[in-house]
């Protein structure tokens, strides 16, 4: 593979996206990747197939251990984010559990930050400790706690940047210090603002690691990941474990997805463009309480925001004046926002934790993850502003409306 960030040199980020991964030449002038559909491939001689084993010749052998679809996904995936390579998994998980797996053994320790996308913390916090993995967890905002909680036996951080749901953000150029004199390396999860507005590894960080069911391929149509390397070494070894675990994927997903990254660029942008938008106009309204944004200046660590992303991204979080019933309302009643978890697409998503997905968490528990009663995940995407305002103003209505209907029946 070549040398990604010589491929990037002189080139823009949307000119990257839009080309990056294959040449055409190579198959036959195709300007599409074609999908290599087949799970095996022939040999030309049984020495010619010792070579592809022994890693003399890097054609392809299987599907799990490559394909040349997933290849040119992996390879367009590493030059955005400025990594020398990439592994194609089959979901975003999988690209958090091949590093986690591929990285700790039994007696190790793990710094992380909360929140973290709620699955990757019970794997942490159950699975990885059945096996004798021990994980620190210190809030995202708490730059200090990060360095105090290193131990002997730590051998990555982990952290998530911008956070889920709270928009929380991990200060990058302190967390790499802090990997950096711990001697270990530093993984990102920069699945909320992908490579078009953060790149990690450019700050540090050895490992990136994406659900690219997200902004990546961002037509809500499939489910995939990636695990980004800045050196050969943790690359190698992240391949390995993907293949040997099997959470390698499959040709037509990474198709899908690399489809999907050609138009990155303009859908960011135009998503932002919305949210931010959104997000001032919602400060604005009395229904809701406080709205959390790394674009809005309300934002705690809106300058740094400013000084680690090129933008803010998509996805804002904001608390409900009327607490838990006006979040079930609020879900009930809108009409083009879609009711769904996922962020990232082309449509509008919304969700409320507190009666949706953290319904079955006690109270105590959602609190330290900084859900509270009324709090609305939005994931924005690149409808018409005016039509995304409209549902919100229109669902908001319903609220004044059922307050007082509930004080009645009481
Ligand atoms: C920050 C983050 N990381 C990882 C994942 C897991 O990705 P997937 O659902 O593709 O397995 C998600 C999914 O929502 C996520 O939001």
């Amino acid at each position: 593979m070549s040398d990604p960030s010589d491929l990037r040199q002189g080139k823009g980020i949307h000119t990257t996206a839009v080309h990056a991964g294959f040449d055409p030449a190579e198959h036959k002038g195709a300007v599409s990747v074609p999908i290599y559909q087949t799970s095996t491939f022939a040999f030309p001689s049984a020495e010619a197939g010792a070579d592809r084993f022994a890693g003399l010749d890097p054609g392809p052998i299987y599907t799990r251990l490559g394909n040349p679809t997933v290849e040119a996904l992996e390879r367009c995936v590493a030059e955005l984010e400025g990594g020398c390579g990439a592994v194609g998994t089959a979901t975003g998980m999988a690209a958090v559990s091949t590093v986690l797996l591929a990285l700790l053994r039994q007696g190790d320790h793990v710094v992380a930050t909360h929140p973290l996308y709620g699955p990757t913390s019970t794997l942490l916090e159950r699975r990885l400790a059945a096996f004798g993995v021990a994980t620190t967890f210190v809030a995202a905002a708490d730059a200090v706690g990060l360095a105090a909680a290193v131990r002997p036996e730590t051998r990555l951080l982990l952290v998530e940047t911008p956070a889920n749901p709270t928009l929380d953000l991990v200060d990058l150029d302190v967390a790499a210090a802090v990997a950096r004199d711990a001697g270990v390396p530093l993984v990102v999860d920069n699945t909320f603002a992908g490579p078009w507005l953060q790149r990690p590894l450019e700050q540090g960080a050895e490992i990136v690691v994406h659900s690219m069911t997200k902004s990546l391929n961002g037509h809500a149509d499939v489910v995939a990941g990636v695990v980004v390397a800045r050196r050969p070494g943790l690359l190698a070894v992240c391949r390995d474990a993907a293949k040997s675990y099997g959470f390698t994927m499959d040709p037509h997903q990474a198709w899908l997805v690399l489809r999907g990254i050609r138009t990155l660029g303009m859908r960011v942008e135009r998503a932002q463009r919305n949210a931010l938008a959104l997000a001032a106009w919602l400060e604005r309204r009395p229904e809701v309480a406080w709205v959390r944004y790394p674009g809005l200046p309300s934002h705690p660590q809106h300058d740094l925001a400013r000084r680690q992303m090129s933008g803010p991204g998509s996805v804002l979080a904001f608390e409900l004046a009327g607490g838990l019933e006006a979040g079930r309302l609020l879900m009930n009643s809108v009409r083009l926002i879609t009711l769904a978890v996922s962020l990232g697409g082309v449509e509008s998503l919304i969700e409320h934790p507190a009666s949706m997905t953290h319904k079955g968490v006690p109270a105590s528990e959602q609190l330290r993850q900084g859900i509270t009663p009324g709090l609305v995940r939005l994931a924005v995407g690149c409808e018409e502003l005016d039509d995304l305002q409209a549902d919100l103003a229109a669902a908001f209505a319903k609220l004044e409306v059922a307050e007082p209907a509930a004080i009645v029946e009481r």
